[in-house]
C-alpha cells in the first residue's frame, strides 16, 4: 500500500468502471486526486496491478475530517480485508503527517450499499469510535428523476489513538 501517483489514474478509473456501483468520474478527476491529494489517498498494488484505492481530502471547512470520496476494491480481491486495511493504513499515515491530531473519518454512503456500510462499521469497531449518520446529499440533488439514492453522511471518530500503539 502506498501513496498514489499520476501513473495510477487510468487504473483507478478502470477499477471504478468495473465496480459497476460507484459513480464514474473522468480520468482527469482521478489524476487530480492521485497527484494533488496523494497525501490523503492510498492505493493497493500487487505485481504491478492496482487492486484497490481510497481517495480522500480534508474539507476546507472541517480540516480535522478526512472525507473519503471513493473507496473501491477489485472484485477478485474483495472480502479479504483489503478495504479495511487501506482505511486503517491511510488514517494512520494522515494522523502521523498531522503530528497525531485526532481525525474524524467521513463518507457519504447510499442506504443500500451494505458492503460499504459494513466496511465503515468495521473500521469504527476496530478503532472503538462511534458512527454518526446525518442527512447530507438528498436524492433530488443527485438526479432530476430521483434515480440516484440519497447519500447520507457517516462521521466516524474522533480517532485519537493508533491501532498499532
Ligand atoms: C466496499 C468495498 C470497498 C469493501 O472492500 P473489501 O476489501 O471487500 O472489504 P473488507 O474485506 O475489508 O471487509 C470490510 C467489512 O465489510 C464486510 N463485507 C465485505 N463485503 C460485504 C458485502 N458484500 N456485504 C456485507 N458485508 C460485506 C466484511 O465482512 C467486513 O466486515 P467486518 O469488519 O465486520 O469483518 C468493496 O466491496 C467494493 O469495492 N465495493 C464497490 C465500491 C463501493 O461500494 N465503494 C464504497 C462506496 S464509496
Amino acid at each position: 500500500m502506498r501513496r498514489p501517483e499520476g501513473a495510477d489514474a487510468l487504473a483507478m478509473h478502470r477499477l471504478v468502471v468495473e465496480s459497476k456501483v460507484l459513480d464514474e468520474n473522468s480520468t482527469y478527476a482521478y489524476l487530480l486526486m492521485a497527484t494533488e491529494f496523494a497525501d490523503t489517498s492510498i492505493v493497493a498494488e500487487r505485481d504491478g496491478q492496482l487492486h484497490g484505492f481510497v481517495m480522500g481530502y480534508h474539507p476546507p471547512t472541517r480540516p480535522e475530517a478526512l472525507f473519503v470520496w471513493q473507496v473501491v476494491v477489485a472484485h477478485a480481491a474483495r472480502g479479504s480485508g483489503l478495504g479495511g486495511a487501506m482505511l486503517d493504513s491511510l488514517v494512520e499515515r494522515v494522523r502521523r503527517d498531522r503530528h497525531g491530531h485526532p481525525l474524524t473519518l467521513e463518507a457519504t454512503v447510499a442506504p443500500s450499499n451494505s458492503a460499504s456500510r459494513a466496511l465503515f462499521g468495521g473500521f469504527a469497531r476496530r478503532h472503538g469510535v462511534p458512527v454518526i449518520e446525518l442527512p447530507w446529499y438528498g436524492a433530488e440533488l443527485l438526479d432530476a428523476e430521483l434515480a440516484h439514492e440519497e447519500e447520507p453522511l457517516l462521521r466516524i471518530g474522533p480517532i485519537a489513538v493508533d491501532l498499532t500503539s
